[in-house]
This record gives structure tokens, C-alpha cells and sequence, in this order.
């Protein structure tokens, strides 16, 4: 099958101009200058052609940061395998790193076998895996060589949630150790979860129940301790490090510092930091469980800070941490205590449209939004130039995406399976149109032509901001 993309603007990390698109089989195998004889030429041979007039023609995006079905506080997240790569889908995302779980107890194998059989067979686009190490070992620490061999090549560690998913810091420079010697990246989330256990058994004592409270007792400086803590501990070591759904200023500095000295730092930010604040999380009538997740909303004066980050590649990924849990069922089983709110939001539909927005209001260059959302991941997580360009050889994962479309957010129409959205009522300009994956249509002017087991599991490579 010969697909011919034709009359839009190609935009890459790189830059932006007037190309058509060939497409055979599951790849791009060439680009030329619109209107050229070339391009005309494959319009006159082509099995389809796809119109692209006005349009901005880019790579699908990839979002590294999700937890499908993931089981927290006693629940699971809303999303399976299916319904949350389906979603994603129609949002323009065309590829997903989800959190395997290594549970207390078990080998890394186990957790990582237990993630594959999840999402086996019932993907609607292409995925990956991290590796979330909660049991820190000689015998886990020698498997992650083993993961890396086979395509898991970063492994994240908690400094929070105690008793739970977390390490001490020996443990996370032992993690960091074996990394620096088989090239895995270690992701940290980088918040003290020791002094926010104690902040939040105080308030509790206190009668502060509220979901606001979940925010007061994760203040953002311990988020900057925790960053600072992990950051040398990785220097110690030598090992990479990326941190995870970073949310405050004062983790931001700390990241930018370590970077100005030449460490190898990297950091991901979401679109729910930058768009909405802690006093989405004040709402009343325990509305503001929908917006309960970690590290917490901060206040707004934190979003210019984090914008300029993705600026001056501070922050060089923007990921949703999609991890969705309904209001009525599960946000619920802690209306009588903020810490039984299971953590997390979903996002993983509207990332691309979120932080395009950065770009109508001239945050961003429309250039950067095609960096943070898909080509970085792509070179961060090892898959590029397979995925994350539009390029000769590239895996056909395309979006077509209308800068003129106004559309609305909402739980009534978006395709996540989750009672509620965050972003409810926000007008947004700019939309998907039509994503290819692998060549296939999947999206098409608001019809969905995807389906389950489509996507494959991507082994990946180490991280390609290394040497
Ligand atoms: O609140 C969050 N972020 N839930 C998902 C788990 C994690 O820490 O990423
Ligand atoms: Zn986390
Ligand atoms: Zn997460």
C-alpha cells in the first residue's frame, strides 16, 4: 500500500516546511517538496492519497510517562491496556512507555512478564516498558542488566511513598551503580516521603481531612530536597538520571544547575502542572480528589517557571503520568482522608492538545511542541529514529493535525475510560485530524478505524543523549 501525504507543512524537531509524505507499508520512505515533479509523481501512483492542505503534518507523539491498570491504595487505575492506547490514540499520541511493577518480593522478570501479559494482544497502538524497582536487591540489581538486554532500558525509583514503592537512598545509589555500568537511565521520583509520611500524620491528627491537604503536606521544597538528593547521588555514582513528573521551581533549579555543570540530568514535566494549580485541588465537595496526584498541583506561579524550562531544555519531555482513577468509585475511598485518595489523573488524550496550546500562545515554537511530545522521548527512550521523525526510514506514525480546529474538552466525549476531566469545559485550539500507526489509519475525522493488538511491544535502546 503507496500512501502520499500531500499539501502540509512537515514539522520536525528541526524545522518546518512545505513537503509531501510517501508512505509504503509501515514506513516513510521518502519526502518531497510540494508541488515538485516528484511529488506529483507518487500523487499519480499512489494506492491514497491523503490531503493534508493547511494542515501540520507531524510525528505521532509519544508519551513516556503512563500507568495503565495500575494498582494504588487498594484499586487499580481505570485504564487497561485497550482502552487507554485507544484513547491515546485519539489524541495523536501513537506510542505509550508504560510502568511494569516489580512488587515487593518478587523478581523484576515477574513484573515485567506480568506488564507483557497485560497488554498482549489488546494494544491499539505501540508500547514500551520501564521498569518500577520497589524491592532493591543483589538478585533484582542483576536482572536489570537482563532487562536491558531485552529492550527495558530505564528503571525508576521511589524516594516517596514509604512501605509502598520506596527506596532508601543506599538503595537508589546501588540501582544507580548497576546503571552506570549496563547504560540504563534511572528515574527518580523526587520527593521526601519520609517527612511527608509524618507531615500527613499530623494533619490527619489534626482533623485536616480534605484533598486539599494532600498538597499542604507535600510542599515543593521537599520536592527540591529530594531532586538535589537524587541528583547526587547520580553524580556519585555517574549514572544518567531523569526525573520524573517534576512539578516545583525549586526541583527546577536543582535540575538546571546540575545540567549547567554538564551532569547528565534530564527531567520530564506534565501537561497538569503547567495548566492547573493547587487550587483545583481546594475545590469543595471533594471535587478536588479529581485532581489529587504526586507530586501535587502548585501554585501558579510555578507554571511560567516550568515553561520556561521547556525553553531552555531544563525540562526536555513533557509526558501525562496518565495513571486515571473515577470519582465516584475510587477517588472516593478517601472522602474521609485526603492519603486514601488514590494518586494520579488521567491525561494521556490530551497531551498533544494541551501543550499545543503553548504554541498558540507563543510560549513555545510549534517546532519545540513536536520536541517535547515526541522526538526527545523518542531519542531519551531509545526508539529514534524509528519513531519520533518524519523521515526515510521512520516507522509511519503520523499526525495530521488541523490548527484551525476549536474543539472542547470533556468526560462526555473524550475516549478515556474515566468518569471525569480534569481539563472540563476548556476550549482548545488545534486538533488531530487523521494518525497514522505504522502506516494504518487509526484516527480519521472523528472516526476510529484503530484496533486492539495493532500495537507491539517496542524493545527499546539506551538513551541517545549519551555518548
Ligand atoms: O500521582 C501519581 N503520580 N500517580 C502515579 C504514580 C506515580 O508516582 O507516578
Ligand atoms: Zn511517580
Ligand atoms: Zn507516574
Amino acid at each position: 500500500m503507496r500512501t502520499v501525504i500531500s499539501g502540509g507543512t512537515v514539522v520536525t524537531a528541526v524545522g518546518s516546511s512545505p513537503a509531501d509524505v510517501l508512505v509504503e507499508g509501515e514506513c516513510i520512505v521518502a519526502l518531497a517538496a510540494a508541488g515538485s515533479e516528484l511529488a506529483e509523481g507518487w500523487a499519480a501512483g499512489a494506492d491514497r492519497r491523503i490531503d493534508a492542505s493547511g494542515r501540520l503534518v507531524i510525528p505521532g507523539g509519544i508519551d513516556g510517562h503512563t500507568h495503565m491498570e495500575m494498582p494504588f491504595g487498594g484499586t487499580k487505575a481505570a485504564d487497561t491496556f485497550e482502552t487507554g492506547t485507544k484513547a491515546a490514540a485519539w489524541g495523536g499520541t501513537t506510542t505509550v512507555i508504560d510502568y511494569a511493577i516489580q512488587s515487593r518480593g518478587d523478581s523484576l522478570r515477574q513484573g515485567f512478564d506480568a506488564w507483557l501479559a497485560k497488554a498482549d494482544g489488546v494494544c491499539a497502538i505501540d508500547y514500551g516498558f520501564h521498569m518500577i524497582v520497589s524491592d532493591v536487591s543483589e538478585f533484582s540489581l542483576k536482572e536489570m542488566d537482563q532487562l536491558v538486554d531485552d529492550g527495558v532500558s530505564s528503571f525508576k525509583l521511589f524516594m516517596a511513598y514509604p512501605g509502598v514503592f520506596y527506596s532508601d537512598d543506599g538503595q537508589i545509589l546501588q540501582a544507580m551503580q548497576r546503571a552506570s555500568g549496563n547504560g540504563a537511565t534511572v528515574m527518580v521520583h523526587a520527593e521526601n516521603g519520609i517527612a511527608i509520611d509524618t507531615l500527613v500524620a499530623q494533619a490527619l491528627e489534626r482533623g485536616n481531612t480534605a484533598p486539599r491537604f494532600h498538597g499542604e503536606t507535600r510542599p515543593s521544597t521537599l520536592e527540591g530536597e529530594a531532586t538535589h538528593r537524587a541528583i547526587c547521588l547520580a553524580k556519585v555514582t555517574g549514572a544518567p538520571l531523569y526525573i520524573v513528573h517534576l512539578s516545583a521551581m525549586e526541583a527546577l533549579d536543582e535540575v538546571t544547575a546540575a545540567r549547567d555543570t554538564g551532569q547528565p540530568v534530564f527531567a520530564e514535566t506534565c501537561p497538569q502542572y503547567l495548566f492547573l494549580s493547587e487550587e483545583d485541588m481546594a475545590r469543595g465537595d471533594f471535587e478536588g480528589a479529581k485532581y489529587v496526584c504526586s507530586p501535587p498541583l502548585r501554585p501558579t506561579a510555578h507554571q511560567a517557571q516550568l515553561w520556561r524550562g521547556l525553553r531552555t531544555n531544563d525540562l526536555s519531555v513533557v509526558a501525562t503520568d496518565h495513571c486515571p482513577f473515577c470519582f465516584r468509585q475510587q477517588k472516593e475511598l478517601g472522602r474521609e482522608n485526603f492519603s486514601k485518595i488514590p494518586n494520579g489523573l488521567p491525561g494521556v488524550e490530551h497531551r498533544m492538545d494541551m501543550i499545543y496550546q503553548g504554541v498558540v500562545s507563543g510560549e513555545i515554537t510549534v517546532e519545540r511542541w513536536v520536541e517535547l511530545t515526541s522526538t526527545t522521548p523518542a531519542r531519551m527512550f531509545g526508539l529514534y529514529p524509528k519513531k519520533g521523525t518524519i523521515a526515510p526510514g521512520s516507522d509511519a506514525d503520523i499526525v495530521i493535525y488541523n490548527p484551525g480546529l476549536v474543539h472542547t474538552l470533556s468526560a462526555e466525549t473524550h475516549h478515556m475510560d474515566v468518569d471525569y476531566s480534569v481539563y472540563e469545559g476548556r476550549r482548545l485550539k488545534g486538533g488531530v485530524e487523521t494518525v497514522l500507526s505504522k502506516g494504518r489509519i487509526i484516527v480519521d475525522h472523528g472516526a476510529y478505524h484503530g484496533s486492539a493488538g495493532h500495537g507491539r511491544f517496542l524493545e527499546r535502546g539506551l538513551n541517545g543523549y549519551l555518548g
